[in-house]
């Protein structure tokens, strides 16, 4: 059965990559992950604040307002900062590298065109073979207009392929007014590789104790909604391999997104919540299922159920729309 795909440009034996999390911050869990069947790897994220925490413009974009008022703290957490991070994690690549034999891609957020944007070159000297962008930013500026929180996006893309030649890829988010545009966008820049989509923190209120509180859920293969949708509208309309990532977690899942138009999946909930070894029996899986089927490739079966001949995609989402909510009985 030939289950490899290509993404950013690299070669990977089967669509499965492990996405940044605790299990990618690890020598040990990393290489439990390669052995378990991860065609490659998505390493935690070093951020912007632990490469260069003296950086000014982060200061404006991410604390304006902050301290208005005490009971909203907790949507403003305070961050011990330390370089020590930056370092430790270009040491963890090498190391990696040495023993891996799967790609590596390193995973760095930020958003201002600060100087930690001289640290990508540092994570390609160090052996990554790939980068992968999450520019997390929530515009919670009521003055601020979409189109420049958009060239925020686009300019941390431009400045960081501008200093690098590993193929780069985006972690992007479903709310942008355009989604396919942006998608567009990134991909005409240069990004070889768009992810679909970065699962940001959940935002609560703990009534008692009267404080704002951020959590992380466990996503289910519910939450691929979105992910689909916009795969399967993006397939062949754009270079850039697409990754289908939030709640994959079965090979149902894995086999859902390259139907959409998916390249490869990335997989963390899942991981977290059965071990590593869970990648092996989503392998085994969707072989079975393929041969019973009689698929003979991944390849064979990326985007049949996408919109790629779809002349008017819009229009086709809107009428399943209408369709689903008039017929709708209980
Ligand atoms: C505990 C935890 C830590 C995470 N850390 C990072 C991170 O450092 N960088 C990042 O881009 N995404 C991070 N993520 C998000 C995951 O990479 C992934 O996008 C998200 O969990 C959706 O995939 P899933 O549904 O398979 O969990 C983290 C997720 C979890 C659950």
């Amino acid at each position: 059965m030939k289950l490899d795909t290509t993404y950013m440009g690299l070669a990977l034996k089967n669509p499965i990559i492990a996405g940044a999390s605790p299990l990618t911050a690890s020598v040990d869990s990393i290489k439990r992950l390669e052995d378990a069947g991860a065609a490659a790897i998505v390493m935690h994220s070093i951020f912007e604040e632990q490469i260069n925490h003296e950086a000014h413009e982060i200061d404006h974009f991410l604390f304006k307002g902050s301290e208005s008022y005490a009971e909203a703290v907790g949507f403003f957490p305070e961050m011990e900062l330390s370089n020590l991070e930056s370092e430790h994690y270009l040491e963890e690549i090498s190391a990696l590298k040495k023993s891996l034999s799967i790609p590596l891609i390193a995973s760095l957020n930020g958003i201002s065109k600060g100087g930690w944007i001289n640290y990508a070159t540092k994570l390609q000297e160090a052996g990554a073979d790939g980068l992968e962008l999450n520019i997390t930013y929530i515009p919670a500026d009521i003055d601020l207009e979409g189109r420049i929180v958009e060239k925020l996006y686009l300019d941390a893309l431009e400045t960081v392929l501008s200093v690098v030649d590993i193929p780069i890829s985006i972690k992007m988010n479903a709310i942008f007014s355009s989604p396919a545009n942006m998608a567009k966008q990134f991909d005409q820049m240069g990004a070889k590789g768009l992810v679909l989509f970065d699962r940001p923190v959940h935002v609560d209120i703990d009534i008692e104790n009267l404080n704002a509180v951020q959590t992380i859920n466990p996503s289910t293969s519910h939450d691929m909604s979105e992910s689909l949708r916009w795969s399967a509208i993006l397939y062949k309309k754009i270079a850039a391999s697409l990754c289908v990532s939030t709640g994959v977690s079965s090979h149902e899942d894995v086999l859902k997104a390259m139907m959409s138009g998916a390249d490869t999946v990335q997989m963390v909930t899942a991981l977290m919540q059965h071990g590593e070894g869970h990648i092996t029996k989503v392998l085994k899986d969707l072989v079975a299922w393929m041969e019973e089927k009689e698929y003979i490739s991944i390849e064979q079966m990326k985007g049949s159920i996408s919109l790629n001949h779809s002349s008017n995609p819009a229009a086709f989402q809107r009428g399943n729309y209408m369709r689903i909510l008039t017929d709708y009985r209980y």
